[in-house]
């Protein structure tokens, strides 16, 4: 009998995980709970005979790789998979998939809502500033910045996009300005919201260069991964640009210099948190359960990330 691990740090919603249950009982395997872990030791001992295994953004090494001498699947419920060694999963035969779109509301809604509490001052009852007539930019236009798009122009704002994998069509059936490159994204736009994945391409990538381009009144939005900013550039920009405010689901490395130092320009979230919705763990979880059933099944590998 195939037994199915959820390993979360940062526990799905009670529904998903009895959806999550449900859906791998009825296949006829077996469910295994680890939560809230405490350390590296106890996810090592927990997947040490499991098949599969649902996790979030817990980290996926080679030690963990190693240590899971039964694993075939390991579902990332979730968009972004850099919390995965890919290239240690496929040495060690096992497929590696994430679960795309399924959380993308969750955290679109928050980069709105981060923007909202900035523009009204934390809502500290004074005098703050609308969203209706600003411009905003998408740089990546995938799941997520779809729904930030849609979002924003509920708000009134003026969107424009920049993502070179996606056509220019595209954006214009969602009324999406789209943008030829990345530094006219940034010139055009008071706020720039990131979707990019982490990778080596993209990671410290966002930086003084950039930021330095955009309009007063500039905020950066960043939902997406902190290890794409430039966190000394990042600070460069907050030194000389009085105007600018950065906005992160999650607390950047150089929290502590920006609290000192910048106080009402910023907002972190504690712990990340973008995808932190029921909705968005029923969606993420149930999809990473009827993955790993229809690829025990019937050997469906859709949304493999390391073929
Ligand atoms: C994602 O990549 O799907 C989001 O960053 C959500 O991550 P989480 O599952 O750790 O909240």
């Amino acid at each position: 009998m195939n037994k199915i691990l959820v390993a979360t740090d940062k526990p799905f919603a009670a529904s998903a995980v009895n959806g999550i249950k449900k859906i791998t009982e009825e296949a006829g395997y077996e469910f295994r709970l680890l939560e809230k872990y405490t350390s590296k030791a106890q996810l090592l001992e927990a997947v040490a005979d499991v098949e599969a295994l649902i996790i979030r953004s817990d980290v996926v090494d080679a030690e963990v790789l190693d240590a899971a001498k039964n694993l075939k699947i390991v579902v990332r419920a979730g968009a972004g998979y850099d919390n995965i060694d890919l290239a240690s999963a496929t040495a060690h035969g096992v497929v590696a998939m994430n679960t795309p779109g399924q959380n993308s509301n969750a955290v679109a809604e928050l980069a709105l809502g981060m923007m909202v509490y900035m523009a009204r001052g934390a809502f500290n009852g004074a005098s703050g500033t609308e969203l209706r007539g600003k411009t905003i930019g998408i740089h990546a236009y995938g799941n997520v910045g779809r729904y930030v798009a849609a979002i924003a122009k509920g708000f009134g704002m003026t969107v424009y996009g920049f993502d070179p994998f996606v056509s220019a069509d595209v954006m214009k059936a969602d009324g999406v300005i789209p943008v030829a490159t990345v530094e006219e994204l940034y010139t055009k736009c008071q706020y720039v919201s990131l979707h990019i994945p982490a990778n080596d391409k993209t990671k410290k990538s966002i930086g003084k260069a950039l930021l330095s381009l955009m309009p007063k009144g500039a905020t950066l939005v960043n939902t997406a991964r902190k290890e794409v900013i430039d966190e000394e550039g990042l600070m460069e920009v907050f030194a000389e640009r009085p105007d600018f405010k950065y906005l992160s689901d999650i607390e950047p490395g150089c929290k502590e210099a920006v609290i000192a130092n910048y106080a009402g320009r910023f907002f972190f979230t504690p712990k990340k948190m973008g995808a932190q919705t029921s909705e968005a763990n029923n969606n993420a979880g149930l999809a990473a359960a009827n993955q790993i059933v229809a690829f025990f099944k019937d050997g469906v590998t859709t949304f493999q990330v390391n073929k």
